[in-house]
């Protein structure tokens, strides 16, 4: 087997080859001046099962074309077998048409993927778990919460914990979490009036005293972790964390949560961590190398992938 990572998330790359003690192929991604990609494989891959990694992050329209250049690269050199192992799946939040003549981009990039010459896709906590049918090709959606059950567990031993999603679209992911810890949910009732903005409107449950951890799938503007912080306290939880898979952390997502009521933001290293994550007092990064590693070699050895999670 082969790994060929993209740019978008080299540290990740790296960790996961070391989990599979196995080295990153050489693959040089260049730039012509007018910004096209060029990517040159600088190894054999004749009939080798490769797995392409690459989170479609920001800057996410070129991290993607990158990702389709580098799997293009792979199918006309005779790989074997391409997985593309994309942690964070850009573009899933658009997996729906929100109004009339509007796209449904999750389904386009699925096809881009699949047209590019990619046999399998493997990916983290998917925005939506049905994305995966937008796919005709087999898809793992790993889940990041037994990392995050496991850090949970050894910090809040011993204390009042409440698990909270931080809107109703989360309820069910925030709900296995729970039970997984054995802990309550609480749910906020967000309204967001206007893209980009939200409100928080409604607490439903019961979250005084507690300490409680949000669960979500993304933090973007960071907006729907903060208002749900000031909520949750001003109901008379005696501290509010949270746990989030997909950093985006667009634009001044850091100041605002540093400046916020939250005691802790954990999100994984499915994205790369800036500069600012990295010296923020409040955010931490949990990797999921290990995750992917493993799911990875499965693959690889045709095992199950889906019995990680029993
Ligand atoms: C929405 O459905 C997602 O699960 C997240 O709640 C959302 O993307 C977070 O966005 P922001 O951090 O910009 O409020």
């Amino acid at each position: 087997m082969k790994l060929v990572a993209g740019n978008s998330n080299i540290a990740l790359a790296e960790a996961i080859a070391a989990y599979l003690s196995i080295p990153l192929s050489k693959c040089v991604v260049r730039r012509f001046a007018d910004m096209e990609i060029f990517v040159e494989i600088q190894e054999n891959v004749r009939g080798e099962d490769v797995f392409v990694m690459q989170s479609t992050s920001f800057p996410a329209n070129d991290h993607l074309m990158e990702t389709l250049i580098i799997i293009d690269a792979l199918r006309r050199s005779s790989a074997r077998r391409i997985t593309a192992v994309i942690p964070y799946f850009g573009y899933a939040r658009q997996d729906r048409k929100p109004g009339p003549r509007t796209p449904i981009s999750a389904k386009l990039v699925a096809n881009l993927i699949t047209e590019a010459g990619a046999d399998r896709v493997m990916t983290v906590d998917l925005h939506a778990g049905q994305i995966q049918g937008f796919f005709d090709i087999p898809t793992d959606n790993l889940f990041a919460a037994p990392a995050m059950i496991r850090d949970i567990k050894e910090k809040y031993k011993g204390r009042k914990t409440m698990v909270v999603s931080p809107d109703v679209g989360g309820v069910v992911r925030a709900r296995g979490l729970a039970k997984r810890i054995g802990a309550p949910l609480a749910i906020v009732d967000k309204r967001r009036e206007r893209a980009g903005e939200s409100e928080v409107m409604n607490i439903i449950g019961d979250v005084e005293g507690s300490s409680c951890i949000m669960v979500d799938d993304i933090v973007d503007s960071g907006g729907t972790l903060c208002n749900a912080a000031e909520a949750l306290l001003a109901k008379g939880a005696t501290d509010v964390s949270a746990y989030i898979t997909h950093g985006v952390l667009s634009g001044g997502a850091v100041a605002r949560i540093t400046a916020s009521k939250l005691k802790e933001l954990v999100v994984t290293d499915s994205i790369q961590a800036t500069e600012a994550v990295r010296v923020s007092n409040n955010i931490r990064v949990l990797s999921i190398a290990p995750l992917i590693g493993e799911a990875i070699g499965r693959t690889a050895r045709e095992e199950s992938v889906s019995s990680l999670f029993h």
